[in-house]
């Protein structure tokens, strides 16, 4: 291969500056020229394309977001939008292609895969809900910028004696809100992958005031339910007088921890490699500390399961 591109999709995450950097300098080292995609798949259909030699790549490692912009593309659902996506991609020289993105972006490279195209996944997402990693880049900043929020509410909560609902993003997954109740100290996480009794809520927020515990913190997944929602329907909370933050966006931003820049960056250069030894169809994991590969299909394909240590730590701490 001399001409490799690699683009961002889906929801951007801190740290995919980390991996588009390292796939430009493996390439580089590899004396294989890297392009970047503009805007995702979009940019891939209009073959919106920007070279990335080291000044393109210089001074982004710590940069959040992406400098490749990002995009979800509905042309690229349908097979028109794919096979033109292949066409800008053969006429500018370009024999193999680095996804990072979510599992939504990797059915796209599936796509690309299955019609010949050499396409491998890289794993960024906050959500940390894709099978066959560990850990996604963009994960350990999102639960450290959700953790710097709520020692903040946490001091306000405990000057009022008051009960805060905060709720945290994941999509449908309660990765980040079951990590960031037990980094927060938090007295309950609620996450789509379990049941949730209101009544039951009530009545163990009722035992705490009872306690006499001052404030009180509910990590709430916005795949369950808004915190709005939750407050209006903790009625009878013995007496809490309850409060709600909806973190939102900010999730998003920032500069990335080093854990995720250090992954970002074994992720993007084994991504590469693995591409110049021939591999496609592949998505790169983390597991236990060591990079493989998985088929792409098993990041929807397979339910990731919750920690069930950090379930139980949870409710052993409140
Ligand atoms: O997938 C990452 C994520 O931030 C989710 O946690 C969130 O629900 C979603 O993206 C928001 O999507 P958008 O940025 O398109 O509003």
């Amino acid at each position: 291969m001399k001409r490799v591109a690699v683009l961002t999709s889906g929801g951007d995450s801190p740290g995919m500056n980390a991996a588009i950097r390292a796939v430009a300098h493996t390439c580089m080292f590899n004396d294989v020229e890297c392009v970047g995609v503009m805007r995702g798949y979009e940019g891939l259909i209009e073959g919106d394309y920007k070279v990335l030699d080291r000044a393109a790549v210089g001074g982004i490692i710590h940069r959040g977001g992406t400098i490749l912009k990002t995009a979800r593309s509905e042309r690229f659902t349908t097979p028109e939008g794919r096979l033109t996506a292949l066409e800008k991609m053969k006429e500018h020289g370009i024999e193999g292609l680095v996804v990072i993105g979510g599992d939504g972006s990797f059915h796209g490279a599936k796509a690309l895969h299955d019609l010949g195209f050499p396409v491998i996944g890289v794993p960024g997402t906050i959500d940390n809900d894709i099978t066959g990693t560990d850990e996604t880049i963009g994960f350990d900043t999102a639960v450290n910028t959700a953790l710097e929020a709520i020692m903040r509410l946490r001091d306000t909560a405990s000057s009022h004696d008051r009960l805060f609902i905060v709720e945290v993003m994941g999509r449908n997954a309660g990765f980040l809100a079951l990590e960031t109740a037990v980094a927060s100290g938090a007295e309950y996480a609620v996450v789509p992958e379990l049941p949730l009794s209101i009544g039951n809520l009530c009545k163990l927020l009722r035992e705490s005031y009872a306690e006499h515990k001052s404030h009180t913190l509910i990590i709430l997944a916005e795949g369950v339910m808004s915190a709005h929602e939750m407050r209006d329907k903790l009625q009878d909370t013995g007496g809490y007088d309850a409060r709600v933050t909806v973190l939102g966006y900010i999730q998003r931003g920032g500069h990335p921890t080093s854990f995720d820049v250090v992954l970002a960056t074994r992720m993007g250069a084994f991504a590469t490699e693995s591409l110049l030894i021939g591999k496609s169809g592949m998505m790169v994991g983390n597991i236990n500390h060591k990079l493989v590969l998985s088929p792409l299909e098993r990041a929807w394909s397979e339910q990731k399961s919750l920690s069930p240590e950090l379930l139980s730590l949870v409710n052993k701490m409140n």
